[in-house]
């Protein structure tokens, strides 16, 4: 393993067009944290980036959703960013912002010096316009039908029902979102970059680690469906990726370039530019060299993001980084998978989120509990899921019933018995215990065993594996809780009061190292703890080197004659009812997002829209699964006059063999279209609900096929 001497650790920039979720922060936040201030625990020297994403379209969208210019809605959430990440207890070391000149001038910068490279290729397309807004169309502001799937309402760049890439000319009947009408294509010209010429390198270093001879990182690191997604990228072929767009709102393409009036770059081009750039502001403000972490080859560069980010962040962004030339390569990019809520993927436009500033203002003080449950389930290297019984259960079962039950346990024995000291105890004493090896004293193996396990804790959250990292932590509180219960300490003083000495002292020490230990994932009880044990807060400067350290010479971690606090409640149950408040509160704010969303009817038609439809009564003969499309059935269905091959996106719905018979009315005259091979030629009308469930319409029994209606 290179041994690096400095690390710069990045969470991906959240866009500043709408509030953050439980997904946002099991994906790229949590994860960064935890990792940082362990690294900080272990004395190494880490920088810990990140701050607000502010151009490109998901802002103009929003400002035009909200109606409030573009500055204001950043202002708004970067505002609301900065309080939610402090309120969890995310410890970056900088958070900035690409609205600021220093962000425009460093994007700038990266841009005129890959152009003075010749590393952009110009190029001339057309691409959809809208005459009524009298602009450029980003991608975001086309929706049309999915050419995979049919769904109606897929964006230029990605439809996300059936999740494929598209671009905006692949739309059937595409319309601009801006005026509902349909664009037409205009010519343009923009700088691409050619990633095509960037395959082969990019493909060594993802799959060997190698740059030429050198050995930049050991793929065995990486996770391996990161590994997955980039292969497929390169396995596809790359191709080049325009770097402007034609918008407002942005940071301008350098206006010394020709023909840059009225470009602005593409948000990823500048967005990940956006570490560099608040990595320059924190080296400002603390007097740091930010140089150093970007292009000393002992600078380890590890971004953390879900996996939606993958190919920027393994592919362009590297390519980018390359081919200014003086930056480092990442050597890890621990990306998350998704985290679903109660069920059902989480989605913002439906308003099935849980926010993370409502969980604040509704569980104060309960920060730790909401990270306890989310690293617990976190989606490190498939989908997971957040349910308000799962978090219920993790805090009662774990985080009170072991965790608080154990602390509060030591503290209030500690305190009766000793009034709070740290009791001395004799050396030879041994107790016959059976993990007794090597005639090593009690208390002397047991703070070997303590060791131990924190040693596997730290190897997990080196290898990004904060689940099995977080369960060691609970393992040492489970320890310390049989410790307690083997020796009965509350009996045991009646007849021996010497031993009892000897499993308290030792109960101290497996507290005092939680509460160093616990912190990278539940700092606000760390400190807590450090309070009570009348300790100096943590202040993650190596704290968790030093007691290895000791406990590796077998030395004590809290002193013998130290006076502790009296107990306090670290953890407290909660109730059913309380759950089932935020159940209500989610459902709630669902369907009330589903009634503004149903009377919010599509733009008025003329009746000879509507004439121009044929629909007819038909019934299914024959329904079977369309090989390897999930969603898709393929239907003869009976018109009565012919009989026809439809292809349907109903296969989660139906099983084939229930639908045969299956009284239904059909688009008939809709243009034929080719759908995973299948020529299909019309389509079934279908009603759908809430949760995106289909259900035929059909006519009233026994009707016959072929009947038109209108
Ligand atoms: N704003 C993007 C998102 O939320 C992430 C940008 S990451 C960066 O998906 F690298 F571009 F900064
Ligand atoms: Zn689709």
């Amino acid at each position: 393993m290179k041994q690096f001497e400095r690390y710069l650790v990045t969470s991906a920039l959240p866009y500043a067009n709408g509030p953050l979720h439980l997904g946002h922060l099991a994906g790229a936040y949590l994860s960064a944290d935890i990792f940082v201030r362990f690294q900080r625990l272990m004395g190494k020297d880490i920088v810990y980036i990140c701050g607000s994403d502010e151009n490109g379209a998901a802002i103009t969208m929003r400002s035009l959703k909200e109606g409030l210019p573009p500055q204001e809605i950043v202002d708004k959430y970067d505002k609301l960013f900065r309080e939610v990440f402090k309120g969890i207890g995310i410890s970056f070391d900088y958070y900035h912002r690409t609205s600021d000149p220093l962000h425009h001038e460093t994007a700038q910068e990266f841009f005129q010096n890959l152009y003075d490279k010749g590393e952009f290729v110009e190029k001339e397309s057309e691409q959809y316009y809208d005459e009524t807004a009298k602009m450029f169309l980003a991608d975001r502001y086309i929706l049309g039908t999915c050419p995979n799937c049919s769904h109606e309402e897929a964006y230029g760049d990605q439809c996300e029902n059936c999740g494929s890439d598209l671009s905006p000319t692949e739309l059937i009947n595409p319309i601009s979102t801006l005026s509902k009408e349909k664009p037409v294509l205009k010519k343009t010209k923009h700088w691409y970059l050619p990633l095509d010429k960037y395959e082969d390198w990019l493909r060594e270093w993802i799959q060997t680690g190698k740059v030429g001879e050198e050995q930049l990182h050991y793929p065995e690191d990486w996770k391996n469906h990161v590994l997955g997604q980039c292969r497929s990228w390169l396995d596809g072929g790359l191709q080049a990726r325009s770097m402007t767009r034609d918008l407002d709102w942005g940071v301008d393409v350098p206006q010394s370039i020709e023909g840059a009036e009225g470009k602005k770059l593409y948000v990823w081009m500048d967005a990940p530019i956006g570490y560099v750039s608040s990595t320059k502001a924190w080296a400002a403000e603390n007097g740091k060299d930010w140089e150093l972490y970007w292009k000393d080859e002992k600078s380890a560069l590890i971004h953390f993001i879900g996996k939606d980010n993958i190919v920027f962040h393994c592919l362009i962004f590297p390519a980018i980084l390359k081919a200014h030339g003086e930056y480092v390569l990442p050597v890890n990019v621990p990306a998350n998978q998704f985290l679903n809520l109660e069920g059902k993927k989480l989605s913002t436009s439906k308003n099935w989120a849980v926010w993370v500033h409502d969980y604040l203002k509704d569980f104060p003080g309960k920060e730790d509990e909401l990270r306890y449950a989310l690293i617990k389930n976190m989606p490190e290297l498939k989908d997971s899921e957040f349910t308000w019984k799962g978090y219920q259960d993790a805090n009662n079962n774990e985080l009170v019933n072991n965790l608080a039950n154990f602390i509060n346990r030591v503290v209030v024995l500690v305190n009766k018995y000793y009034e709070g000291v740290i009791p001395d105890y004799d050396e030879a004493l041994m107790i016959t215990a059976a993990e007794n090896e090597d005639d090593m004293g009690y208390h002397e193996s047991e703070m070997l065993l303590l060791y131990d396990n924190l040693d596997a804790m730290c190897s997990a959250l080196r290898r990004y594996d904060f689940r099995s990292a977080l369960k060691k932590i609970m393992d040492i509180s489970s320890l310390g809780n049989q410790l307690l219960q083997f020796n009965a300490p509350w009996k045991m003083i009646k007849e021996d009061e010497d031993t009892v000495k000897v499993v308290m002292n030792l109960s101290m020490q497996y507290v005092t190292a939680l509460s160093i230990a616990l912190r990278p994932f539940l700092p606000f009880t760390s400190d807590k703890l450090r309070d009570l044990l009348n300790l100096e807060r943590v202040t993650e400067k190596g704290e968790l080197l030093d007691i290895m350290d000791d406990l590796a010479e077998g030395k004590n971690i809290i002193q013998i004659g130290h006076k502790i606090n009296e107990p306090v409640h670290l953890f407290s149950r909660i109730e059913d009812d309380i759950i089932q408040d935020q159940r209500n509160k989610l459902i709630a704010g669902a369907m009330e997002t589903i009634e503004t969303e149903e009377s919010n009817i599509k733009p008025t038609i003329a009746f000879e829209d509507f004439s121009k439809m044929d629909i007819r009564t038909a019934t299914i003969l024959e329904a079977e699964k369309v090989e390897k499309a999930d969603k898709l059935l393929k239907l003869q269905v009976d018109l009565g006059f012919e009989k026809r091959t439809v292809v349907s996106g109903i296969a989660q719905f139906y099983n084939p063999q229930d639908i045969i018979g299956q009284e239904v009315l059909i688009l008939a005259n809709l243009a034929p279209r080719k759908i995973r091979g299948v020529e299909s030629k019309g389509m079934i009308l279908m009603a759908e609900d809430k949760d995106g469930k289909l259900s035929f319409v059909s006519p009233a029994k026994g009707w016959a096929n072929g009947f038109s209606v209108s």
